[in-house]
C-alpha cells in the first residue's frame, strides 16, 4: 500500500516500510527502509482501503513521527557545501537521500550523471509532483514485473511515480516505487527525459553517463555487503565484505552479461546478522547486461547503497522529447536473517517475474543428449537415447548442439538454423515424431544471438557479426555475436527461430549463450552512440525474446550461457528457468546451487544427473547422491542412458518415480537453507516437506547425528522416512573377508556375482514427532558407520554420500 501524507510517502508491505519525503527545498530525503514501522492493526486498515482511518489524529501522529525520524542540522557542517542562501544548514552531503547527483553539495555516490549542452554537469532535481497508480505499469523498453492480483486483493501491488525537474536544463526525472506487499517487495526504476528549455537550440542533446535504478541510503555504518562470484562452471560463490568507510563494489564491468563473475543479486546485512536472525536486504536487478552494485560509506553518519547499468563505458544521449528509463531494481527486507530475506525474493520470482503457462506448472523431468554424445549426434542414437529414457519414466527429450549445418565441433554453423539431413533424416519432425510416439515431450537446444565465421550466414552478411572494421576479431569458443541493436537481424532471428520451433512437434527449448563480449561495435550506430551499444542489445535482444515467447506460449523455454553465465531477472521474465552450471559434480553443485538460493527460487535452476567419473571434475559420486542434490532444481539427466546397467537404470526409475511425487513440494514449496550442506523445502501449506543432508567429510567413530530441520508446523505432527540409498558389496571392498567363509577378491569374479546376487540397501528412516521437535531440538538419525561395527541399519555416509528425507503431516487428529 502505498500512501501520501503532508509531504511525506510512505510504501508499505506486509513487513516492511520505505518512506521518505519532500524537504522545504524540494530534495527528496530518504527516512527509513527496513522491518515495518505500522502494528498489524494499523496495516489491515492501511490495505482495507478506508480512507476513514486517516483522521485528523492520525495525521498528527504521522507527523510527530517524520519529525522525530528527520535529521537535525541546525548549523551548516565544517566543510561542506551549504545548498543556498534560503537554506545554509542544508548540506546535501549529510543527508539520506532518495537519489543525488554531483554539484550542489552531495559529494557521495551518484544516482544519476548527465552532461548538458553547456557541457555542465551539475543537476538539481526537485519535487514537482507524484502519482499513485492501483495497478502496475510495465517499463516501456525493458522487461519488469508484473502483478496478476488486480485490484480486487486486499493488498495488491500498487505504484508511485515522483516527479522531479531539473527547471534550469529542462530535464525531468522520473522516480517509479511499486509495492508488492504480498511478498515484501519493494521495486524501483527512474526515467529521465530532455524536454527542454525555451530558447535552446533544437539539436541541443543531453548525455546520461549514469543513471542508477536505486539508492538507498542508510542512517549507519559497517554494513555488510554479500555478492556472488565465479566463473565458467564455477559459479555463485558467496563473499561478505564489511563496509566501515571507502567502497565496495560488485559489478560486471564489459562481459557484457549478468555474469558468473559477478551476479547482480546481492544482500546487505550486519555483521551478526545469520541464515535465520536479524536484518537482511536483497537487491536484485531486472536486467542482464554488464551491472554495478556499490556499498560506499563516508565513515562517520551514513552508507549508500546504488545499482543500476554499469556506467563505465555507458553513455546514452537524448534529444529534446527523447527519455531513457533504467532497469528495475528489486528490493526486500526480512528481519529472520538471509532465509527470511531468501523467501520474499522466491515468491516474488515465481509470482512476479516468471510467467506464461510454465509458470505454475511442475516442470517435466528430461534427459538432455549433450554430456550423453556432445555432438556424436544421429536420429538412431537419439531415439535410443529417448527409449533408455522413457523406460526410466523421463518425460522430456532434448536434442542439444549438434543438429543443424555441419555442426560437428563448435567451430562451425552457428547462424545456420537448418537441420542436417545426414545426422537427422526427415529433420526435426520426423525426429519428434519419434520422440512423441514415445509418449515422451521433445525439445532442442539453440543459440541464436551467435555467428561463426564458417557459416552461410556469415558468408552472405559479414557485417551482421559485431567487430570493428578493419580490426581483426577476438573470438570466444570460435564464435562471434550477432549485432542484435539493429532490427533487421533481429527480424532474421525472430523469423529463423520461428521455424525451428514450428518444424515439429517442439515442447521445450534451451537457449544458449556462450561467449561474452570483445570488440564491442555497431556499424549501424553512429561513432558517438557506440557508448549505446550495450544497452541496445539487451534492447533487441529483449524484444525478439518477447516475440518468440508470445508466438510460442506452450514451449517452456530454458536460458542457458554456459551454464550460468547469464542468470538473472531479466532472463527470467522471459524464460522461467536457466540451466545453473556446465559443472554437473554434484558437489560442486550443492555449493552452486546454495549461492543461486540466496536470490532464485530452485524451480529457475535447471539441475541434471550426469555421469560418474564427473565430466568437469573427474570426480566419483554415486548415483543417489547425484539425484539428490539435483532434485532441489528442476531435475533432469545428462548421460548415457543406454550405457548403464539395467540395474541402475531400475534405479533412475526408482529416483524419477520419487521425484515426481514430491516435486509439488520442492518446486512450489519455501526453502531454507540449515548450513554445512543442508537444506529443506516445505509446501505452503506446511503439510510436506522434503530435506536433505550432504557429508562433506567422513571421520571414523562419528556414528551420531542430528537433523534439524526449519519451516515446519510447531504444532503438526509428521512422519519422517527417508529416499533409501543403494549399496552394494562392492562398496566394503576387502574389508567383506572379515565377514565372508572364503576369501573374496576386490573386482575379482566372487565379488561380482555376489554384488549381484546380494541386494543391499542403505538404512530406512521412520521417525515421528511434532514439528517443534524437528525444528528446534532436531532428531536423531541411525547410527553411522564408523569402522566398528555394520548392520541393516546402519547409516553408510561417506565423504560425498548424500541423504533425502521427507516429511508429511499426520491425520488432523495429531495435531495438537
Ligand atoms: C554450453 C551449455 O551450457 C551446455 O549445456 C551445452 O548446451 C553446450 N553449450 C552445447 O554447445
Amino acid at each position: 500500500m502505498i500512501t501520501f501524507h503532508k509531504n511525506a510517502f510512505l510504501i508499505q508491505t506486509r513487513h516492511t516500510s520505505y518512506l521518505f519525503h519532500v524537504l522545504p527545498s524540494g530534495h527528496l530525503e530518504h527516512l527509513y527502509y527496513g522491518h515495518t514501522l505500522s502494528g498489524v492493526k494499523s496495516y489491515e486498515k492501511i490495505v482495507s482501503h478506508d480512507r476513514n482511518w486517516i483522521t485528523a489524529k492520525a495525521i498528527e501522529v504521522m507527523d510527530a513521527n517524520i519529525r522525530a525520524m528527520t535529521p537535525v542540522h541546525s548549523f551548516a557542517n565544517g566543510n561542506m557545501i551549504s545548498y543556498s542562501d534560503d537554506a545554509e544548514s542544508l548540506c546535501l552531503e549529510n543527508r539520506c537521500l532518495e537519489m543525488s547527483s554531483f554539484g550542489k553539495g552531495d559529494i557521495r555516490e551518484p544516482f544519476i550523471e548527465l552532461v548538458y549542452p553547456d557541457g555542465s554537469s551539475t543537476c538539481d532535481f526537485l519535487y514537482d509532483s507524484y502519482v499513485i497508480k492501483d495497478e502496475i505499469e510495465p517499463l516501456e523498453t525493458l522487461p519488469s514485473a508484473y502483478d496478476e492480483n488486480g485490484i480486487s486483493e486486499a493488498d495488491h501491488a500498487q505504484q508511485l511515480v515522483m516527479t522531479l525537474k531539473d527547471k534550469k536544463h529542462g530535464t525531468v526525472l522520473e522516480l517509479i516505487y511499486s509495492a508488492f506487499p504480498d511478498c515484501d517487495i519493494i521495486t524501483r526504476s527512474s526515467k529521465i527525459t530532455f524536454v527542454g528549455t525555451e530558447g535552446q537550440d533544437e539539436d541541443a542533446v543531453v548525455t546520461v553517463q549514469r543513471l542508477m535504478s536505486t539508492q538507498v541510503d542508510f542512517y549507519r555504518t559497517g554494513m555488510r555487503m554479500t555478492s556472488f562470484h565465479g566463473r565458467w562452471a564455477d559459479e555463485m560463490h558467496r563473499t561478505d565484505a564489511v563496509c566501515d568507510g571507502g567502497k565496495v563494489v560488485n559489478e560486471e564491468l564489459a562481459a557484457g552479461e549478468s555474469g558468473s563473475r559477478s551476479n547482480p543479486f546481492v544482500m546487505l546485512s550486519n555483521p551478526e546478522t545469520t541464515e535465520n536472525y536479524g536484518d537482511c536486504y536483497g537487491f536484485n536487478l531486472v536486467y542482464s547486461g554488464d551491472h554495478y552494485e556499490a556499498l560506499s560509506c563516508n565513515y562517520v553518519d551514513s552508507s549508500r547503497f546504488v545499482s543500476g547499468i554499469q556506467p563505465t563505458g555507458f553513455a546514452w544521449h537524448l534529444k529534446k522529447g527523447e527519455s531513457f528509463e533504467s532497469p528495475q531494481a528489486v528490493m526486500a527486507f526480512s528481519r529472520n536473517g538471509f532465509n527470511g530475506m531468501s523467501r520474499h525474493m522466491h515468491d516474488f520470482v515465481r509470482k512476479h517475474i516468471t510467467r506464461g503457462s510454465w509458470r505454475d506448472k511442475e516442470r517435466p523431468t528430461l534427459i538432455n543428449s549433450w554430456e550423453a554424445s556432445y555432438f556424436n549426434i544421429n536420429q538412431n542414437s537419439l531415439v535410443n537415447l529417448a527409449k533408455a529414457a522413457k523406460q526410466c519414466g523421463i518425460e522430456l527429450f532434448v536434442m542439444d548442439d549438434g543438429w543443424f549445418g555441419h555442426r560437428n565441433d563448435d567451430k562451425s554453423s552457428l547462424g545456420d538454423w537448418y537441420v542436417n539431413e545426414k545426422k537427422l533424416p526427415g529433420g526435426i519432425e520426423a525426429l519428434a515424431n519419434k520422440i512423441t510416439e514415445l509418449g515422451m515431450l521433445f525439445g532442442l537446444w539453440v543459440e541464436p544471438e551467435m555467428i561463426n565465421e564458417d557459416s552461410d550466414l556469415y558468408r552472405a552478411h559479414p557485417d551482421w557479426a559485431v567487430q570493428i572494421p578493419g580490426m581483426h576479431h577476438s573470438k570466444g569458443r570460435n564464435q562471434m555475436i550477432l549485432d542484435l541493436t539493429r532490427t533487421e537481424i533481429q527480424d532474421y532471428v525472430i523469423s529463423s527461430m520461428k521455424k525451428v520451433f514450428s518444424s515439429g512437434k517442439v515442447s521445450y527449448v534451451k537457449w544458449d549463450m556462450n561467449r561474452i563480449f570483445s570488440d564491442r561495435y555497431s556499424t549501424a550506430l553512429s561513432p558517438e552512440k557506440q557508448s549505446e551499444f550495450m544497452h541496445r542489445y539487451y534492447m533487441g535482444l529483449y524484444r525478439i525474446m518477447g516475440e518468440l515467447t508470445k508466438s510460442f506460449p506452450e514451449i517452456l523455454f530454458e536460458g542457458c550461457s554456459s551454464g550460468g553465465n547469464r542468470f538473472d531477472l531479466g532472463i527470467l521474465c522471459y524464460f522461467p528457468q536457466i540451466w545453473g552450471s556446465d559443472d554437473t559434480d554434484p558437489i560442486c553443485r550443492q555449493s552452486i546451487q546454495t549461492g543461486y538460493s540466496y536470490g532464485y527460487p530452485g524451480i529457475t535452476v535447471g539441475s541434471h544427473v550426469s555421469g560418474s567419473p564427473n565430466h568437469q571434475t573427474l570426480n566419483v559420486t554415486n548415483l543417489d547422491t547425484r539425484f539428490i542434490i539435483a532434485s532441489f532444481g528442476c531435475l533432469g539427466y545428462e548421460l548415457n542412458l543406454c550405457d548403464l546397467s539395467d540395474k541402475e537404470k531400475a534405479e533412475i526409475k526408482e529416483q524419477v518415480d520419487f521425484y515426481k511425487k514430491w516435486r509439488g513440494v520442492l518446486q512450489f514449496g519455501d526453502y531454507y537453507r540449515l548450513g554445512d550442506g543442508r537444506c529443506m523445502v516445505v509446501s505452503k501449506d506446511k503439510k510436506k516437506a522434503v530435506g536433505m543432508v550432504l557429508q562433506r567429510d567422513r571421520f571414523p567413530n562419528r556414528d551420531m547425528d542430528i537433523f534439524k530441520t526449519k519451516g515446519l508446523d510447531n504444532d503438526t505432527f509428521y512422519h519422517m522416512t527417508n529416499y533409501v540409498n543403494k549399496l552394494s558389496l562392492k562398496d566394503f571392498g576387502s574389508l567383506i573377508n572379515t565377514m565372508t567363509p572364503v576369501h573374496v577378491k576386490e573386482n575379482g569374479i566372487v565379488q561380482k556375482i555376489a554384488d549381484k546376487v546380494v541386494r543391499m540397501s542403505g538404512e530406512k528412516e521412520d521417525i515421528s514427532a511434532t514439528g517443534g521437535i524437528f525444528n528446534e531440538c532436531g532428531v536423531h538419525l541411525k547410527t553411522a558407520y564408523g569402522g566398528t561395527g555394520y548392520s541393516e541399519d546402519t547409516r553408510v555416509m561417506r565423504t560425498g554420500d548424500a541423504r533425502l528425507y521427507v516429511f508429511e503431516a499426520m491425520d488432523s487428529q495429531y495435531k495438537i
